[in-house]
């Protein structure tokens, strides 16, 4: 079923502290060429002081600017994270304030580990088909920094932090919003988060690559499209070797998909909207974009839209 949105601003926010692949070597016992060739990941960023709320909303900021839009047109705010400060206020409720709203707001969080800023897109698109919203922000912002075990060399090289965000409202019917987010539990702990992130990479490996592609086919079905209707495909950035693995199952070319793990590593929720986000600069003319997510739980799904 198609759910028609019109995206109408993207806004990404990354903190300046750069920890780039030498600096975690002095820490734990790897190297930046194990890092770069296993990975493709070069720096990624940390906070300093900010906290996700504070990311969120600089994101946010940015997607409304972008959009020209007022925060006072803004009906919902769903925001994709796994690393809120607190259990409540969520996060979103933080974004409602900092952004002025003083108006009715459903303002929530939203768990799908890595997918979950697929996941609330298509939710934020289901709500915004009916006529009491006008308008939402769909945000994944995450400060993983804060639950890095920096002795585990396993996991600490992998991740950063940053914020992306959307401002989208209801599209006219040939406008695109086809949307495909499922899971398949996993109750034996193979991906994580405590206290700190614990994974077991090389079995997380093997699901992304198949539901990638699994998840790409069924989204394109549904949208009776075929991937050369799609000019970008936008994957969660988790490892460069796992969308070469798909790019080469599927025999599409790597210049189909947009990668900027080299610079931020894996952001979990955000990494989808901050790389649309930094995409849209470069591209101001309208695209079809497919961006596929999974990750922790085992979450994942894909979806098509118009940028
Ligand atoms: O957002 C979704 C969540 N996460 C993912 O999608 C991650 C998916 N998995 C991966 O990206 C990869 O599995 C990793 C990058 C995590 C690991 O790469 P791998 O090629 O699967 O390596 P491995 O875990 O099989 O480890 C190979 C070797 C091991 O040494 P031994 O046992 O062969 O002596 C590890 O101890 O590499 C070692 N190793 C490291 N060496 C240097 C693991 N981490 C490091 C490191 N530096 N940082």
């Amino acid at each position: 079923m198609n759910l028609p949105i019109k995206i109408l601003g993207t806004g990404h926010y990354v903190p300046n502290q750069v920890v780039t692949n030498h600096d975690l070597e002095k820490i734990v016992d790897t190297s930046d060429e194990w890092i770069v060739s296993r990975t493709g990941i070069k720096e990624r960023r940390k906070v300093n002081h900010e906290t996700t709320h504070e990311m969120a909303y600089l994101a946010s900021k940015k997607a409304l600017e972008e959009a020209k839009i007022d925060a006072s047109d803004i009906d919902i705010i769903i925001v994709a994270t796994i690393t809120e400060n607190q259990k409540t206020p969520a996060v979103a409720n933080f974004v409602a304030g900092l952004l002025g709203i003083e108006h009715d707001v459903m303002s929530f969080d939203l768990n799908a580990a890595c997918t979950g800023f697929v996941y609330a897109l298509e939710v934020a698109a289901s709500l915004i088909q009916h006529p009491k919203y006008r308008k939402a922000l769909v945000i994944g912002a995450e400060t993983l920094s804060n639950v890095l075990d920096y002795t585990d060399r396993n996991t600490c090289i992998l991740f950063g932090d940053g914020a992306g965000a959307v401002v989208l409202e209801k599209g006219q019917e040939q406008q695109l919003g086809y949307f495909y987010n499922t899971s398949r539990p996993d109750m034996t702990n193979t991906l994580d988060v405590g206290k700190y992130i614990k994974m077991d990479g090389r079995k997380v490996f093997l699901f992304a690559v198949e539901v990638i592609e699994k998840s790409i086919l069924k989204v394109l079905n549904d949208a009776n499209l075929s991937l050369d209707d799609i000019d970008h495909i936008i994957p969660h950035q988790a490892n460069e070797r796992i969308i070469l693995a798909v790019s080469k199952s599927m025999n599409v070319s790597m210049d189909k998909f947009v990668m900027n793990i080299a610079s931020y590593g894996n952001t979990s929720a955000a990494s989808i909207p901050l790389t649309l986000s930094e995409y849209k600069k470069k591209h101001s003319e309208t695209k079809t974009l497919l961006f596929v997510g999974f990750g922790g739980g085992f979450t994942y799904g894909a979806a098509i839209v118009k940028v």
